[in-house]
């Protein structure tokens, strides 16, 4: 119980909003979102658009710099991150040392750490030269290393960055070339994993982009911040949904695949399960990202021939979901998660890698986050709170305890 006069003092002063789900805590020319519309746009484009007409490397420096790049630019940005692709050599006795079994998350977010070690030099955001190495650096590098944790797990060769294809390509290329085949992505696949990378870019102040803006504030550099960010989207409420996505369609088929039992078990109040991937705490008529995956999925999934009976009960799972009174009245419709552990999972990435795709989508949100705190010249974070422990005693000696 709280001694409510004990607080008078410094209470009337302090706003609690825990989650934050009331207080801004910055303004930003970043991304716009409107919950209620079902709208998104970053910089002033919408996501439709961009993910229409765009393509990832575009939408980085989109939100990095503000504006879409001229061509020139363009050219310079890619080869300018093309020349940062190479990984320290040493790093491989760091990914040597985490056993097979570690989560790509953390191994990514302790690579990322561990590349301030061979950059030691900090960034300072006022200096334009210095920024845009570092955003070339980190986006560069950052894609490799993530593929690293993938290829780690398998205890596979580390592929290296092809500078004669694309970013999105090389990703597929760094996961999946063995050295005894030769390797081409599909083209409709690299279309698709472009796309969510777009539609993953930046989400205004959410949990991970709060923690980099966090870190960063204490002037911590913008590759640490940018791994404590990496820590956040690990969360199953965050980042890690959209593995549990496909962790729930497992379950359902290795229990007999009866969808229409589990949509009961949702729609039960005795019974605590969800529907993962269905439901927004922002989005309440639809989530726009979902609507652009929805449609990348049907083609990825036509063109591959995919035929996974996991993906035929989320198929199910969204038919049923739509016709549901239940959902419909809740307004319950399937989220960017949804969809995208279903694209993953017709790639052949697996289920753990997930949150890392998520990650790659959004570091140039990250980036262009820290820098706007940096260059707004934001305060140090520091949260308050009101104290509700013990007042003031006496310390008890080791015998009287
Ligand atoms: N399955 C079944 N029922 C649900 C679901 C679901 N997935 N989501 C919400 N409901 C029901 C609730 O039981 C509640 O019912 P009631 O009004 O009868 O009590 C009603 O819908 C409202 O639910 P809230 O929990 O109040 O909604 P909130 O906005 O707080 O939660 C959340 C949003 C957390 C996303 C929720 O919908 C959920 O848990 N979804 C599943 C997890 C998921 O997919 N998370 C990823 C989100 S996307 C992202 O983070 C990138």
């Amino acid at each position: 119980s709280v001694d409510i006069s004990k607080l008078r003092d410094i209470s009337g002063a302090i706003t609690l909003d825990p989650g934050y789900k009331n207080s801004g805590a910055c303004t930003s020319e970043i991304t716009f979102l409107d919950g209620e519309e079902g709208i998104l746009h970053y910089r002033g484009y919408s996501i439709e658009e961009l993910a229409e007409k765009s393509n990832f490397l575009e939408v980085c420096f989109l939100l990095i710099y503000g504006e879409l790049p001229t061509a020139a630019q363009v050219l310079d940005f890619e080869t300018h991150i093309r020349r940062y692709t190479l990984v320290n050599e040493e790093m491989k006795s760091i990914i040597d040392g985490f056993p097979t079994t570690a989560h790509p998350m953390g191994v990514l977010s302790a690579l990322t750490s561990a590349l301030i070690a061979f950059n030691p030099k900090a960034v300072n955001p006022e200096h334009p030269d210095e920024l845009y190495e570092a955003v070339c650096k980190l986006l560069g590098k950052f894609l490799v290393i993530a593929s690293w944790t993938y290829r780690k797990s398998l205890g596979y060769p580390l592929n290296y960055y092809d500078n004669t294809i694309g970013y999105v390509e090389n990703f597929m290329q760094l996961m999946f070339k063995l050295p005894t085949e030769p390797y081409k992505a599909d083209p409709v696949v690299v279309e698709a994993l472009d796309k969510l990378f777009i539609l993953h870019a930046d989400h205004e102040q959410n949990c991970s982009t709060s923690t980099v803006r966090m870190v960063g504030s204490s002037h911590a550099g913008l590759f640490a911040s940018v791994s404590a960010g990496i820590s956040a989207l690990w969360g199953p409420l965050h980042g890690g949904a959209n593995q549990a996505v496909l962790e729930m369609l497992e379950e359902i088929h290795a229990n007999g695949g009866d969808a229409e039992k589990y949509m009961a078990k949702a729609k039960d109040k005795n019974d605590s399960f969800r529907l993962m991937g269905f439901g927004h705490r922002v989005y309440k008529n639809f989530d726009p990202r979902a609507k652009i995956i929805k449609k990348a999925a049907d083609e990825v999934l036509s063109t591959l021939g995919v035929n996974d009976p996991i993906l035929e009960i989320a198929k199910k799972l969204e038919q049923l979901a739509l016709a549901d009174e239940y959902f419909i009245s809740r307004k319950l419709y399937p989220n960017v998660d949804f969809y995208s552990g279903i694209i993953y999972r017709a790639l052949g990435i697996p289920t753990d890698m997930f949150t890392v795709m998520f990650a790659i989508g959004r570091l140039p949100g990250w980036i262009a986050q820290w820098k706007e705190m940096r260059l707004n010249k934001e305060p140090i974070g520091r949260p308050r709170q009101i104290y509700t422990g013990s007042p003031l005693r006496s310390f008890v000696a080791m015998e009287k305890r």
